[in-house]
């Protein structure tokens, strides 16, 4: 046991070093990143569906408008594309033919909506704007997220867009169920923006994995896990098997890292490596996180090569690989 003398000593050499954890067992550092500070309007997405989303959330950045609405709006346009098969109500339906929609958002000041196990309404993420903005909750799922929606002028649609019921028709010959990386696990719009006046926001939605369970929630609507803003930090969204990111509470884990001194990109490495340690089969899934800071600097990373994401800032908005852990390691 270290003297209570011994143990503020230690902690005094760690705060001048780096930032500081306590635990009931031990102090560690963190060493702090250098950063390479950043100026203007910037917004980071998943997947190539994120250039088309960054165009919207960055026409509003230049005009002004207010970080989040950037970020709602830029979503809608990747859940409106009626070809998109992972987003929206054009998704590929769970075991049971039902396309079943999650969605969140958080704002710059650090205020959450989401909705899960949401059924036919074709803007999910606006149903967690309005439950941000209108109710005392974070989260309304299922049955009572409709309910809301309908009560909020949503209109409820049925039945599956013409690729998504061709898809489910071939599914059920063989009732399969073997995600294929970067493929089916390419599934998410997840958009993190830091605007000019230094304000982050985000928003995430998806309609989940093809062919899930019926009542399966990923990452996407969790708070921490696909999806953190924290205002005096930055922000952090994943894409990839929910499972996965679930686990660790991915986004969350990253602003810490971020708050802790980490860069956007050693903080979404080390992400990846607490999923390759945490979880044995990692090798046979795709999970990618997306992150940003104050100083404007981002970071991308996955498990597998092939994560691609969208990057508008000074003028540009350039689909982009991510560097991942299993490329590093055969090299
Ligand atoms: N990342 C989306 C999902 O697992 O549903």
């Amino acid at each position: 046991m270290p003297s209570r003398r011994t143990f503020i000593k230690n902690i005094s050499i760690a705060a001048t070093s780096g930032s500081l954890i306590a635990t009931s067992a031990k102090a560690f550092t963190v060493p702090a990143d250098k950063p390479n500070v950043t100026t203007g309007n910037i917004v980071l997405s998943t997947w190539s569906h994120g250039i088309p989303a960054n165009e919207k959330a960055m026409e509003l950045l230049n005009a002004k408008a207010r970080a989040i609405d950037a970020a709602q709006q830029g979503v809608m346009v990747v859940e409106a594309d009626p070809k998109n098969t992972s987003v929206g109500l054009s998704g590929y339906p769970d075991r049971d033919g039902i396309v079943t929609l999650d969605a969140c958002l958080m704002d710059e000041l650090g205020n959450a909506g989401s909705v899960c196990f949401l059924e036919g309404i074709d803007h999910p993420i606006s149903v967690a704007r309005l439950v941000m903005d209108k109710t005392p909750h974070v989260m309304l799922s299922g049955s009572g997220a409709l309910q809301f929606a309908i009560q909020n002028g949503f209109k409820q649609k049925k039945g599956l867009s013409p690729d998504a019921k061709r898809a489910y028709t071939e599914w059920l010959k063989t009732s399969a169920y073997k995600p294929v990386i970067n493929i089916e696990n390419h599934d998410t719009i997840g958009l993190i923006l830091r605007d000019e006046r230094g304000n982050f926001s985000g928003a995430c939605t998806t309609s989940g994995l093809a062919f899930k369970m019926h009542g399966r929630v990923g990452d996407s609507p969790i708070i921490g896990a696909g999806l953190f803003v924290d205002p005096e930090v930055g922000a952090a969204t994943a894409t990839g098997l929910g499972e996965a990111v679930i686990k660790i509470c991915g986004s969350h884990l990253i602003v810490e890292l971020m708050r802790m001194g980490q860069s956007p990109q050693r903080a979404c490495e080390e992400a990846v490596k607490r999923i390759s340690v945490k979880q044995k089969n990692f090798k046979d899934m795709q999970v990618g996180f997306l992150a940003i800071n104050k100083a404007g600097e981002i970071g991308a990373f996955a498990i597998q090569p092939g994560f691609q994401y969208a990057l508008a800032m000074n003028g540009k908005n350039e689909l982009k690989d991510a560097a991942s852990l299993l490329k590093a390691e055969r090299k």
